[in-house]
């Protein structure tokens, strides 16, 4: 008879607890990567609107591509329908060059009434560089405005379109102070004022101003974003948990909308549960 021998049984092997956290990480964290442009909505209602607005929000574009001659942004803008657009700050970038920007610029140049405001990005560059963006800006015949306002009807409805120049200006030109510009423009309370600044945590001078709305960005939606549990990780000039990251704020009469913007490949870290937005904001009137 052959000698039996014992078989050590076979012990199964088990995952590694880090590969487990790092597929569980995988799955979680890939889909937030897939951030096609979208398009937000929101709607805001007043006495002072007689008859609606429809108002396209760009902001942060940081001369991104989107598109062969930027037709895919293009397009979404025309889809809308907007009766204004308004560029609300680092639709230039300081480190990028402008074609992009550019080839947005002569896309919706003529198509519709274009205000645009100034980021810090498009002052990092220095004076000389940010004369060069304003000659684009002007040949594509865009009204910045910088401590300055218009008044404009449509349809029905008169609204004052104020804007301020990026705090970083003092970068360039020192006498264009922040506080001062937003007294310049401060509203008188008789027509819908909307103001365009590129700066979400301001919001509380925009409040005290009287303003009926905001329309900001530079905090880019916080860049990395859990839907419903974190409204963004980290912003410039708020830190951590940005308090202003992206959405509606409200605050004694004051609406503050803050496009997450439009910046993708010139940011180093990428944007997680936080897709590239056109923001589109219907103003209508209290009686439906
Ligand atoms: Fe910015």
């Amino acid at each position: 008879m052959e000698p039996k021998t014992e078989q050590a049984p076979k012990r199964k092997r088990r995952p590694s607890p880090l590969l487990i956290v790092l597929i569980v990480c995988a799955v979680l964290i890939v889909p937030g990567l897939i951030s096609p442009l979208t398009v937000r909505r929101y709607s805001i209602q007043s006495p002072k609107i007689a008859s609606p607005v429809r108002i396209a929000v760009i902001s942060d574009l940081h001369s991104c591509k989107y598109g062969d001659g930027q037709q895919e942004l293009l397009q979404a803008i025309d889809s809308q329908q907007p009766d204004l657009v308004m560029l609300c700050g680092d639709i230039f970038d300081d480190e990028r060059p402008d074609d992009n920007t550019e080839a947005f610029l002569a896309g919706i140049s003529g198509k519709y009434p274009v205000y645009y405001v100034t980021g810090n990005h498009e002052y990092w560059a220095g004076a000389a560089v940010f004369a060069q963006k304003m000659d684009i800006l002007s040949r594509y015949d865009i009204t910045r405005l910088a401590g300055t306002s218009e008044t404009i009807t449509v349809g029905s409805t008169t609204l004052t379109i104020a804007g301020v120049d990026d705090p970083d200006t003092e970068v360039v030109d020192a006498r264009h102070g922040f506080p001062e510009e937003l007294a310049e423009v401060r509203p008188d309370g008789q027509t819908f004022t909307v103001l365009l600044s590129h700066r979400p945590e301001r919001f509380a001078e925009y409040v005290d101003s009287g303003f009926d709305l905001a329309l900001c960005g530079h905090a880019h939606g916080g860049q990395w974003r859990i839907p419903g549990i974190l409204n963004g990780l980290y912003a410039p000039d708020q830190g951590l948990f940005p308090q202003y990251a992206g959405g509606r704020y409200e605050q004694d009469g004051t609406v503050m909308i803050v496009s997450r913007g439009l910046a993708r490949e010139s940011t180093s870290a990428p944007r997680i549960y936080n897709p590239p937005e056109l923001v589109i904001v219907e103003l209508g009137g209290t009686q439906g």
